[in-house]
């Protein structure tokens, strides 16, 4: 062999080496360890009842669905009250669960929460999923939002102060306990530029960063905050009717989230559910949002509350 091919073949074996030095740890991280492996999180042992806002359409059902059949009792939370009777009798029907429901708006005003503490007041609540969110009903300027003043108020009350609230609400007896759940729906567009939709985005980086840092500062109190931060998932939100390769439906996404919520010390501090929609917005815009964003995927959780819980 001479010389020359000698060094481009050493040069190839440095390469592939490299590559499956990136890839096999990438793999075993976010689509195997979650999936097949190590301590997963068993929502049960949180407590008996699992609160869910937005909870009868699209993501949010589809945790109280997912919840309920682990065995967790539910309390949906959302505006119509038939929508609510409905979704419920649907889990019951598939499930043991308890269900109880409450009907409140969300863009209200504080008031609300008085009615959703009467609602859970005595119920072990082990698992929060702040999922309630609303957006403009079409992308638009900010200057050229039609009704601004009330819209843009409403989606603030709506994404943010229902999720300082509900915490609000359901830490103490989290904190009580020694161990809690709380799953934060952020969004892509909270780490992705998202123009013509920037007070959502804006509203949405704040669950996100709110998240993360709550989570570290009751981490040691057992408690694990998860900020979701889903692209596109087919939902009346999005208009996305059906199922896409780049949007998967609720119940899909929420069982691959679901699997996510597993400890950090094993797979390292953010998973992502896999769908194709983020892995492409991610690989289509680093140059644009940076390269930490194509790792800020989710869930954030800390080494010590997730080794606790194992
Ligand atoms: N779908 C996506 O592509 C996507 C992507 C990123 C993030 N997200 C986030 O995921 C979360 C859920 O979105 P989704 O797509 O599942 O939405 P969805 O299908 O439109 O469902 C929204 C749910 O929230 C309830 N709701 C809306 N406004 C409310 C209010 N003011 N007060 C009380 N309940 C209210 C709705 O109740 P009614 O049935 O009574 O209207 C419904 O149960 C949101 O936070 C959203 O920002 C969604």
């Amino acid at each position: 062999m001479s010389v020359c091919s000698c060094i481009s073949t050493t040069c190839v074996v440095i390469v592939i080496l490299q590559i499956i030095k990136t890839l096999v740890p990438w793999l075993y991280k976010n689509l195997l360890g979650p999936k097949f492996f190590g301590p997963k999180i068993d929502v049960r042992r949180m407590g008996q009842w699992a609160v869910i806002t937005g909870a009868t359409d699209g993501i949010g059902k589809a945790y109280a669905k997912a919840l309920a059949k682990k065995g967790v009792n539910v309390v949906l939370i959302s505006r119509s009250k038939d929508k609510l009777e409905k979704v419920a009798e649907e889990i019951k029907s598939a499930s043991s669960a308890q269900v109880k429901i409450i009907d409140v708006d969300f863009t209200q005003g504080p008031e609300i929460y008085d009615k959703i503490e009467k609602g859970i007041a005595g119920l072990e609540v082990g698992t929060l999923v702040n999922n309630v969110g609303m957006s403009y009903a079409n992308p638009e300027f900010f200057l050229s939002i039609q009704d601004r003043d009330k819209l843009l108020r409403d989606i603030i009350e709506c994404n943010i102060h229902s999720v300082t609230h509900m915490c609000k609400l359901v830490m103490p007896g989290m904190v009580e306990r020694k161990k809690g759940v709380i799953i934060n729906i952020s969004s892509l567009s909270a780490v992705v530029p998202s123009p013509l939709l920037s007070v959502y985005g804006a509203t949405k980086a704040f669950v996100d960063k709110f998240s993360v840092d709550l989570n570290t500062e009751y981490s040691s109190q057992g408690i694990i905050v998860q900020s979701v931060l889903p692209g596109y998932v087919a939902t009346n939100m999005s208009k996305i009717r059906k199922e896409t390769f780049l949007a998967p439906n609720s119940d899909n996404y929420v069982a691959s989230a679901l699997t996510t919520l597993v400890a950090l010390k094993f797979y390292g501090p953010k998973l992502n559910p896999l769908y194709h929609s983020e892995i492409l917005s991610r690989c289509v815009l680093p140059d644009i949002c940076g390269r930490d964003n194509l790792l800020r995927l989710v869930p954030h959780e800390t080494v010590e509350a997730t080794t606790r819980i194992a």
